[in-house]
């Protein structure tokens, strides 16, 4: 049987640990890709060497793309990850980033659409329901084959804080973030249970408000302890479960970026973006996006989110317009 391949395009902290969680899952054949001279090379191969000790039977190699023929080494990628563009630093809004990041993405997603237009896509570089937009934009890969990290991220960190709070197995803690990957998240409540008893019967509200609080700004709690660079291992695990579900066609529901149109977009009155909903991911990428319905309170924190990655993506499109 031939191995699956996956791609990772940036080789910084959490492409690298990414690369490192699918090799040790033995996913497929990881090749890292990155524009710093050697580094993807180097880090392909420290990845590698530690193999034998795990017992995974994968390759690890890497490529710099200051010569961008280089990127010919995606062809045939099952999967490729997009992690290259800045981190935030501290200070820095996620929306910061946005127009160096675009650029990045405006290239990377004609080299994906020369060497690889059948891949499946998961979009990293923040602000990454954005960025997922304007990868679609200069790739023209099919929206359903391409989706944004955010939710995955944001609900781990939700079910983390949970369980920490009520001294239960994360297992059973069952939480999700929808909307933007911004400060504007929605982690969704009433939702939200451990075994099927709702938090709203075990927290207070008060409790609950913090826990939500400290979930919107869990990405800045990071960035603030390490002062030069945002997080990396959660980010990486967040990926690979996207990543596992794609491979092994597991069919995973996970809250993604994914693309709004037609009935879903009617449905959550919004067109033509990315924005984070729970989506069934499978061999064909979004499977399914889920019409949730939302009470007033809810609907109201979806409208702000949505005007937020909307509004980003406005400027996605002008930055587009004055490139060309
Ligand atoms: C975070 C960055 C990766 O949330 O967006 O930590």
């Amino acid at each position: 049987m031939v191995r699956k391949k996956i791609s990772v395009i940036g080789a910084g902290n959490v492409g690298a640990s990414l690369a490192q969680f699918l090799a040790l899952k033995e996913l497929g054949d990881v090749y890292l890709f990155d524009v710093v001279d050697g580094v993807p090379e180097g880090k392909a191969l420290d990845i590698l060497e530690g193999l034998p000790h795990w017992g995974a039977d994968v390759s690890v190699k890497g490529f710099t793309t200051t010569d961008p023929e280089a990127y010919k080494h995606l062809e045939g990628s099952d999967v490729i990850v997009v992690t290259a563009g800045l981190a935030r630093k501290p200070g820095m809004t996620r929306d910061d980033l946005l127009s160096k990041n675009v650029a990045i993405l405006t290239s990377i997603g004609q080299s994906v659409r020369k060497y690889s237009p059948n891949s499946r896509i998961v979009v990293v570089s923040n602000p990454a329901d954005v960025m997922a937009y304007a990868f679609q934009k200069a790739s023209g890969i099919k929206p359903e084959y391409i989706m944004g990290l955010g939710g995955s991220l944001d609900s781990a960190r939700f079910r983390t804080f949970l369980a920490e709070e009520l001294s239960v197995s994360v297992d059973d803690v069952n939480a999700f973030v929808i909307g933007g990957h911004g400060d504007d998240m929605v982690p969704f409540i009433r939702y939200s249970n451990v075994a099927g008893i709702p938090i709203t019967s075990l927290l207070s509200k008060e409790k609950i408000d913090e826990i939500v609080k400290r979930t919107r700004f869990g990405g800045g709690e990071i960035v603030n302890y390490l002062k030069t660079g945002s997080a990396y291992y959660a980010p990486g695990i967040s990926i690979t479960a996207m990543v596992e579900s794609i491979i092994k066609n597991k069919r995973r529901v996970i809250p993604c970026a994914a693309y709004l149109t037609g009935s879903h977009a009617k449905h959550y009155g919004a067109e033509g973006i990315f924005i984070g909903l729970p989506i069934k991911i499978g061999e064909n990428g979004v499977e399914e996006i889920y019409d949730m319905d939302f009470n007033s309170e809810e609907k109201a924190l979806w409208d702000k989110t949505v005007e937020s990655v909307q509004s980003s993506c406005k400027k996605v499109d002008e930055f587009i317009k004055s490139s060309n």
